[in-house]
């Protein structure tokens, strides 16, 4: 088979979770209640608690069946998978309110917050609860993300793979061996979309330079990306391997590589990722993690 023919947006199979609690209604939340719903997940097993009325209305609009309060105990008391899914600076206060329900309960609790510990949701919730921290990316808003990962070695397998299933229902997941990868992954994945749009918004403005359009070199430059993001996804070739395929000795496309290896394109993006790791580090350092990470 033709490697290209793979199916590039299946729907996710993804494992029926037995219930889950959102902590915060937002965005990131909404983007996992329509994959869990698009997956199969019934409306009837997922509760949210959102202080925001705003918020819950729209979700009623979106996601009629759902579960709606604004008490994170009411909603958390409703499953046994609950996902932290409001903003960092409020996390301790809404841990802190979970904690004894969290005890009494142990549920399986995956926070989707950037830089919080979980040494910190260990405090917060209490000792023994399993936690999974997850680091999603905006991508998971077109069901394309893909989710860092990790755990302690104290959280069993089943809490693991309900982490897991949870994150599928809006892209790829990835578990990391060590929590301080998760700086890494922030660096990589995390912010990682906003580094291919510059891409493609230096791609149309040069395509724009050598004569095009605005709109048509906005367009060749978006469905570019889309194509070689998918090519490096399904046809299980390495990067490298494509990018050589497409490079003729004395072509186009190795004229355009040359220019940017003079510029050191890789060591600025080595330069880059370093930069964002070490920026993510600093925030999780900061237990309320200010604005700048979120
Ligand atoms: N958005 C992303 O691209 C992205 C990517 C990776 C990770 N994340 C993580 O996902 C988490 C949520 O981000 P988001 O973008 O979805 O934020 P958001 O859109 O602001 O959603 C959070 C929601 O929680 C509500 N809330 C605040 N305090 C609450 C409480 N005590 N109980 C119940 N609900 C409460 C907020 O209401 P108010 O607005 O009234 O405060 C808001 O509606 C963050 O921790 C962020 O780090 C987000």
């Amino acid at each position: 088979m033709n490697p290209l023919s793979t199916p590039s947006a299946t729907p996710p199979t993804v494992m029926p979770l037995p219930g889950v609690a959102f902590i915060g209604g937002g965005q990131m939340a909404r983007a996992l209640i329509a994959g869990l719903v698009a997956a199969g997940q019934s409306v009837a097993t997922i509760a949210v608690a959102d202080v925001s009325a705003a918020a819950r209305t729209a979700l009623e609009h979106d996601f009629p069946g759902l579960y709606l309060t604004a008490d994170p105990l009411l909603a958390a008391a409703r499953a046994p998978v609950w996902v932290l899914a409001v903003k960092p600076q409020h996390m301790a206060a809404v841990a802190g309110e979970l904690r004894p329900l969290a005890l009494q309960h142990r549920p399986t609790v995956v926070s989707v917050a950037a830089g919080i510990r979980l040494e910190q949701l260990g405090e917060w919730l209490g000792e023994g609860v399993p936690v999974v921290r997850t680091m999603p990316n905006r991508p998971a808003f077109v069901g394309a993300g893909i989710t860092g990962l990790y755990a302690a070695a104290v959280v069993p397998p089943p809490a693991r793979a309900q982490a897991a299933a949870l994150m599928q229902a809006v892209g790829a997941t990835v578990w990391v061996d060590a929590e301080i990868q998760l700086d890494a992954v922030t660096a990589v994945s995390g912010s990682g979309p906003a580094y291919f749009f510059l891409l493609i918004e230096s791609l149309a403005v040069a395509g724009m330079a050598v004569g095009l359009p605005e709109a048509t070199a906005r367009q060749l430059a978006i469905h570019t990306a889309y194509g070689a993001g998918l090519m490096a996804r399904d046809t299980g070739i390495d990067a490298a391997t494509l990018r050589e395929q497409v490079t003729s000795k004395g072509g186009t496309t190795a004229a355009a590589l040359a220019v940017f290896e003079a510029a050191a394109f890789r060591a600025t993006v080595t330069a880059a990722v370093a930069a964002a790791a070490r920026r993510s580090a600093e925030l999780a350092a900061d237990a309320s993690a200010p604005p700048a990470l979120r």
